[in-house]
């Protein structure tokens, strides 16, 4: 399964008329972050995530059989009402994938959805929605070609997920998943993401992660358009090089568990991703001001105590703090005490390191 060929849709051997299903998936948190992207939904870059447990997104599918007329047919529900503003995304979503999936247009679709996290939390939705709902596409694809492998099943699951959002593909199995082709991963591909199999150090077993909600604010700047500006940005080429010696670097330190060099890498990622919105044309400034006064008061707390507790940031405001879990009484207190000031309405969301989806 190397080539997109590989995932268009055969021995389609038995007829549905109709049926449901319904999966849970997770979000996650780039450690290696994927910024920038060729046509087609092509990393510019590897990348490598923690899933989450606990902010997820539940999809319920139901299909009809109906006659094919050319067009997609679905109706959105988002947590049991209509949702008129999500369609477009869904319907580009379809068109995306029609190819590999013809049979799409032979049914009529109810999308069921909701999530676990606050829509307005600021926390992207798009990763675990796309996950949950390419799995619920994955198994109507099932039933009518029931002999597909359970190892196709998940791959094609993640390759559709990438076409939806590049990130969701990391959210479908493993909890630590790679996505993007890169020499040291044997397997890892820029189709789908791939669960890391080398032993992981039990420092980072059940790893926890505390999102802080600086700004719940609607985003400043689309991912897409985010990614886009890597185009003839001046410093892409050595931003994309800088990825894979990181990913090299922090799959010895899975191993070893060496949480020092974790937390530099981890950072270091997370403000690179930063520098890269400052330094395109337009160029953004994604942080607020609570946002590096919690990077400030992380790393008074790390020099003081010693507790190996970090951070990283997506493409926003919001702070998640990574720390292991032998940790955890102490950087909950510190959190509570000195950094939910920094958080609008004192908002925060306790996750974990997860497995992915989940059928229900
Ligand atoms: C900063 O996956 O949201 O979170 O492929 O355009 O949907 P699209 O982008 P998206 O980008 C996420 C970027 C990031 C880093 C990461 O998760 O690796």
């Amino acid at each position: 399964m190397n080539s997109e060929k590989d995932f268009i849709a055969k021995s389609l051997t038995a007829t549905i008329e109709n049926g449901s299903s319904e999966w849970s998936a997770p979000s996650n948190i780039a450690l290696v972050k994927y910024w920038g992207k060729k046509q087609h939904q092509i990393p510019a870059n590897p990348s490598i995530s923690f899933t989450l447990r606990d902010c997820k997104t539940i999809t319920k599918l139901n299909f009809a059989k109906r006659e094919n007329d050319g067009n997609f047919s679905f109706d959105l529900l988002f947590e049991g009402k209509p949702k008129e503003d999500f369609k477009p995304k869904i319907q580009k979503f379809l068109e995306r994938i029609e190819a590999y999936c013809p049979y799409l247009k032979e049914y009529h679709f109810t999308i069921d959805t909701e999530n676990t996290f606050p829509h307005s939390s600021g926390i992207a939705s798009s990763a675990s929605g796309m996950a949950a709902l390419s799995m619920n596409i994955m198994s109507l694809e099932k039933a009518l070609n029931p002999s597909m492998s359970e190892d196709y099943f998940y791959r094609k699951a993640s390759f559709l997920a990438r076409l939806g959002s590049g990130s969701a593909c990391r959210s479908v199995k493993g909890s630590v998943v790679v996505w993007g082709n890169h020499a040291g991963i044997e397997g890892s591909s820029d189709l789908f993401g791939v669960e890391f199999t080398s032993e992981i150090h039990r420092n980072f077993s059940n790893y926890q992660d505390t999102i802080l909600l600086v700004d719940k604010g609607e985003k400043q700047v689309s991912s897409t358009v985010g990614h886009d500006l890597m185009h003839n940005h001046p410093f892409a080429e050595q931003r994309f090089g800088q990825a894979h010696q990181n990913l090299s670097a922090i799959k010895s330190i899975l191993g070893n568990g060496d949480l020092e060099a974790f937390i530099k890498i981890v950072e270091s990622e997370a403000l690179t991703l930063h520098a890269m919105m400052m330094t395109s044309m337009p160029y953004f400034i994604l942080m607020k001001p609570n946002t590096l006064e919690i990077i400030n008061a992380i790393w008074k707390f790390r020099n003081d105590t010693k507790i190996p507790v970090c951070f990283t940031l997506d493409a926003g405001a919001n702070v998640h703090v990574l720390y292991p879990e032998n940790v955890r009484e102490s950087v909950l207190q510190f959190i509570k005490g000195e950094l939910l000031g920094y958080c609008q309405n004192g908002q925060y969301i306790c996750d974990r390191i997860g497995t992915g989806a989940i059928n229900i």
